[in-house]
């Protein structure tokens, strides 16, 4: 008799990506509890300067994001894709509730932790604040909000977490925030810009290890979850950056011809000497090009927010 084995999605995406030539593995499960403690590591380096750019961003522009963003009395709803601990939002927050503008803050996140996390500062820190926090994929938990017209919308979605989708996914998402928007609802989002490559590599290469520990521990993942044995030793991290294209692609590359079991699948998979494991591209833009992605999407490109060393960009879009 046929056996049905139900594999979670961690599970079926691994299957594939490992099956795949050349092997991947998807960067979105760099973040179990571990990932997400090592995350905050490297966002309190130096060297990643894009968390502080951003920071810089709305601590001395809140006043003109504001005004920007509230062009309607009638008030709006401030959703925040991927919204995590929320540490750049709570700035505009902050700003926010002290003004006579009527909102609400939806923040959504795959992260349940963050999310409750989040809600408990939200409730110390901002105890006024209007908060309707969403657990799960982005839009489809947005799903009884898509195209609804009633209220205008606010769409954050910062951090340059834009950067870590192929280009397919990139078309996605921004057909998918055109369907959820209406005529004069505005986006902003956090693109990280081209710049020297050297600071690039510095930021994705540190000194510290831990964009190696980062991408280490997918592996660390995977032995716990899938039952798999990979001898983390055995693997090296290495980052590359295409200055033309703009891409920062992470790789875990084999020291040796190696055969590594993953138990839940059943199933061996063999690693030539030095064979590679795609792990994270996190693409780096210029301000054509994001002009471009708006227009293709039904956007306009309102107001491009950077930061005193034009690093970084927060782009806001109003939707046609
Ligand atoms: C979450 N994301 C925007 C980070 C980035 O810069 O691509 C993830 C990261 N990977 C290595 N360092 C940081």
């Amino acid at each position: 008799m046929e056996q049905k084995v139900h594999l979670t999605k961690l599970a079926s995406d691994t299957l594939l990506g490992l099956s795949s030539n050349p092997k991947y593995l998807l960067s979105k499960y760099f973040y179990d509890d571990a990932g997400s403690a090592i995350f905050q590591d490297i966002m309190n380096m130096p060297e990643y300067y894009l968390t502080d750019c951003e920071h810089e961003i709305f601590s001395s522009q809140k006043e003109e994001i504001t005004h920007a963003i509230c062009n309607d009395t009638l008030g709006f709803n401030l959703i925040e894709l991927g919204s995590g601990d929320g540490m750049k939002t709570k700035i505009l927050l902050k700003y926010l509730v002290g003004k006579p503008i009527h909102f609400q803050y939806t923040p959504v996140d795959i992260s349940a932790k963050a999310n409750s996390e989040l809600i408990e500062s939200l409730k110390l820190e901002l105890p006024s604040l209007k908060v309707e926090a969403k657990t799960g994929d982005y839009f489809h938990k947005l799903k009884n909000l898509n195209g609804h017209a009633s209220i205008s919308k606010i769409v954050l979605f910062l951090g340059s977490n834009i950067g870590n989708f192929s280009n397919n996914e990139t078309d996605a998402f921004f057909n998918q925030l055109s369907a959820f928007t209406n005529s004069g609802d505005k986006v902003l989002i956090g693109f990280d810009l081209k710049k020297s490559p050297k600071i690039i590599m510095d930021a994705y290469n540190d000194p510290h290890g831990h964009t190696r520990r980062f991408n280490l521990n997918h592996l660390v993942r995977l032995n716990r979850e899938l039952g798999a044995d990979f001898n983390i030793g055995q693997f090296e991290q290495h980052t590359i950056y295409d200055p033309k294209t703009g891409d920062v692609k992470s790789f875990l590359v084999s020291k040796a011809k190696q055969k590594v079991h993953l138990g839940t699948l059943e199933q061996d998979f063999n690693f030539r000497q030095w064979e590679t494991i795609f792990m994270e591209r996190s693409r780096k833009f210029d301000l054509s090009t994001i002009e471009k992605l708006a227009d293709k999407s039904g956007f306009k490109v309102v107001q491009n927010f950077t930061d005193k060393r034009n690093y970084f960009v927060d782009s806001l879009w109003v939707k046609g």
